[in-house]
């Protein structure tokens, strides 16, 4: 069945029907494609193109497909190009043609698709903004418990200098809070409503476009009807959010899949999510991260196709939006379980705590507390960091660590060291001079710990 073809003399060739096809994946639209059709159904009624009797009997038949598509066995042969015209063709079967013809009056399958997309996708937001929240928890939780775990803080990949454990643990409960906020941003913009724009005029017809934009928990409705037919950009903010949740987890995974290795070595990953090799018996993988982190290469893919298919589109629709939709169900697809996973992998993490604290002590890290210590003395920092950094050469030439120096060999190295502040060699006295908003002070780290907990409990709601 076809929605058009007065006008030909030949249908269309094997090949082009072939190619043109979208039902294999346009379908998981479909119950958005329904109630968007109960919604314009309704639309009819009110401008006067459906009598009463006739919207029933659509609404009638429009719930019972919206119930039968629970079933996946809905789609079993059918030939059609794309979910809409299956829809039309169910439709004629339950109310006859007469009636089924009239529901796609002032309607075209170019505003139809863009409200279809826009409802499926507000679902599925939802669905990763609580997946967002879901991984938060699990954060919060395995920041609490080590709350007094050190570990090196990295820069170029070299220890540089020790944070807390839940410190470091929260910097990715930030990305994830800035990824939830951006979502529900694009949520705003995928959730106007589109149709009424018909084809790109506008349509024919006086339907109450707030009307429907109500009913269908829309908050507000496109103002020009060429742009609601010719407009993707609600895809890009969604995409663009997506991209930026898959890069942090990226970042997560790779972070983890170096301190869980035997060279880092102060983590481990549990059973559930590494495996094995077919080869080599020892062996024990982080696949679970190292999927999510080639997940993420594969979503910037897909935006960059999007990106790529729509530069230069002449306006309005052009088919070759049609090829919008692969790459952005897999996006979503890729969100939702790279997120699914990354829920799953946090609970099984344990750290070794004390080889943490040792890859800090044999490493200098707490270089840049003595300069400081210096500096508050009055010395410029410039000059503290010469002073240290002789130390740090002196120290590693006689084979030994921060720890090992009193403070009066600190004060024989140089006068202006004062015994004191070998205190700081330790890390943990090092740490308590971080007291500044959003340092790693024991006392700001379980603030934001407590603060982190509060901004949790008001995303949920
Ligand atoms: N499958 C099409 C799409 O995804 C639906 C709209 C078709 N419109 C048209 N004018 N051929 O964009």
């Amino acid at each position: 069945m076809k929605l058009w073809g007065g006008r030909f003399e030949s249908g269309p060739s094997e090949v082009f029907e072939r190619f043109g096809r979208s039902l294999d994946y346009d379908k998981r639209l479909i119950e958005a494609d329904l109630l968007g059709s109960l919604a314009h159904a309704r639309g009819l009624r009110s401008a006067g193109v459906l009598s009463d009797d006739e919207c029933q009997k659509l609404l009638e038949a429009l719930e019972s497909l919206l119930e039968q598509a629970k079933d996946p066995a809905f789609f079993d042969g059918c030939v059609e190009e794309d979910v809409h015209t299956v829809v039309i063709r169910k439709l004629k079967e339950r109310v006859g043609a007469d009636l089924a013809d009239k529901i796609h009056t002032g309607r075209s399958r170019n505003d139809q698709v863009s409200l279809d997309v826009r409802l499926w996708l507000r679902g599925q937001i939802d669905q990763a903004r609580q997946r967002l929240v879901q991984l938060m928890r699990e954060l919060l939780a395995l920041a609490q418990r080590y709350p007094e775990a050190i570990i090196p803080g990295y820069t170029h990949t070299r220890r540089a200098q020790p944070v807390l454990w839940p410190h470091y643990v929260l910097a990715y409960f930030e990305m994830f809070a800035r990824d939830w906020e951006r979502l529900g941003q694009a949520r705003r913009s995928v959730n106007v409503m589109p149709l009424g724009s018909g084809a790109l005029a506008g349509s024919g017809f006086p339907i109450d476009r707030e009307a429907i934009a109500r009913e269908l928990g829309f908050d507000s409705i496109t103002r020009n009807s060429m742009d609601g037919s010719g407009d993707r950009d609600f895809l890009l903010d969604f995409e663009h959010a997506a991209n930026l949740t898959m890069l942090h987890l990226s970042r997560l995974a790779e972070d983890w899949i170096l301190y869980t290795s035997e060279e880092f070595g102060w983590m481990d990953l549990g059973d559930g999510v590494t495996s094995g090799s077919s080869m080599m018996p020892q062996k024990r993988n982080p696949d679970s991260l190292e999927l999510i982190r080639g997940k993420a290469g594969r979503v910037f893919g897909a935006y960059l196709a999007l990106l790529v298919t729509l530069k230069a589109l002449p306006m309005t629709y052009n088919r070759d939006m049609q090829e919008d939709k692969e790459p952005l169900f897999d996006v979503v697809s890729q969100l939702l379980q790279s997120l699914e996973m990354a829920c799953a992998v946090v609970p099984t993490v344990t750290l070794k705590p004390d080889l943490a604290l040792r890859a800090v002590e044999q490493s200098w890290a707490v270089a840049t507390d003595l300069a400081d210590a210096l500096a508050r003395q009055g010395l410029p920092f410039h000059q503290a960091h010469q002073i240290v950094g002789r130390l740090v050469l002196e120290s590693i030439k006689q084979g030994r660590s921060a720890k090992d120096w009193s403070g009066a060999e600190l004060a024989a190295f140089a006068p202006e060291f004062k015994p004191e502040m070998a205190a700081l060699l330790d890390p943990r006295e090092a740490i308590k001079t971080r007291v500044v908003f959003g340092g790693t002070a024991p006392e700001r780290v379980a603030e934001a710990l407590a603060e982190a907990e509060q901004r949790l409990s008001q995303m949920q709601s």
